[in-house]
């Protein structure tokens, strides 16, 4: 997996954004030394006096000429830096709307805290899978609270606010996973609001949505698909093919297939994902998911079961 970092762009939007970024932490630097500079060298000319030292008040009758001309200097400085960043700033936003008609829209929803994501035919959460090198429309809902959609390799970030729908574009030029995060302050785990972003070559894409479209593949061992009808799990949780039909919580059609579990909470293995089933809020305290007693036997058949939804 990639670093989550803003400074290495993996596609056309994140390198605009850091195309402007550079020259913007240049021209903020130099003015901070310029101004730190004026500062020390006023207070190292300023003339020194005691206690005893008699006022003088001649040098308010003197015309200031040396320092008109350097606060008008500043100011045309000044000026020109800011129009130039405006500009820079202006034409930075004109090339994220740049980036070309769609091969594939995704519908993402932030929900306190988990991201469903949602293709045509089928849905998943917290992995957002897509094509290396096409543009992608991401359309971004917010379910409760605003939440913000960010992946630093591959785009800058935008808010998901209830009731008023957002888009982002983005295109991934190099294969790899990326991590994204949620970028504002959502409720008590809004850092474990994560999620990735998976570029492939097109065909591997391709091979991903048609096995993710598919129902939930038959389990030779129906006790666990029992244990999660009874249990209720179903109430909140969708298995297309299972039986279940919940929408309030990840789609589990194919959980197996996934990198992680509760929004990058934990790593998506049988262990992890019997810990969660027994204790989510120890894992992750507030999440929706509440804590479902059951005896050893029915957990190993429903993480059985759950573990072999690829
Ligand atoms: Cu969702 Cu922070």
């Amino acid at each position: 997996m990639r670093f989550q970092d803003v400074l290495h762009s993996a596609g056309p939007q994140a390198r605009h954004i850091e195309a402007l970024w550079w020259p913007m932490l240049g021209v903020c630097t130099a003015v901070f030394i310029a101004v730190l500079a004026a500062v020390i060298w006023a207070l190292l000319r300023a003339p020194r006096g005691g206690p005893a030292t008699p006022p003088d008040l001649s040098s308010l009758g003197k015309p200031e000429r040396g320092a008109r001309i350097a606060v008008l200097a500043a100011l045309a400085v000044s000026t020109v830096l800011l129009v130039a960043l405006t500009l820079a700033s202006f034409f930075t936003d004109r090339a994220l709307a740049r980036l070309g008609p769609p091969a594939l829209t995704v519908e993402v929803i932030g929900h306190r805290w988990w991201w469903e994501i949602r293709y045509e035919g089928f849905a998943t959460a917290n992995e957002l899978h897509i094509p290396v090198g096409k543009p992608v429309l991401v359309k971004l809902k917010g379910d409760d609270v605003i939440h913000s959609f960010w992946v630093p390799n591959l785009s800058g970030k935008k808010d998901l606010i209830p009731g008023r729908d957002a888009t982002l574009t983005l295109r991934a030029d190099q294969a790899g996973t990326y991590r994204g995060q949620c970028a504002e302050f959502c409720g008590a785990q809004h850092a474990k609001m994560a999620f990735l972003v998976i570029a492939d070559p097109p065909e591997q894409y391709d091979a991903w949505a048609a096995a993710e479209r598919k129902p939930a593949r038959e389990s030779a061992d129906r006790r666990g698909g029992d244990v999660f009808m009874e249990r209720g799990c179903a109430t909140c949780h969708a298995i297309r093919g299972g039986g279940a039909a919940g929408d309030s919580a990840p789609d589990l059609t194919h959980v197996a297939s996934r990198q992680t579990l509760a929004a990058g909470s934990v790593p998506n293995t049988l262990g992890h994902l019997a810990g969660w089933i027994l204790d989510p809020q120890g894992i992750k305290p507030g999440a929706n998911m509440p804590t479902t007693p059951m005896r050893p036997d029915e957990l190993h058949a429903l993480v059985a079961y759950l573990g072999a939804l690829k």
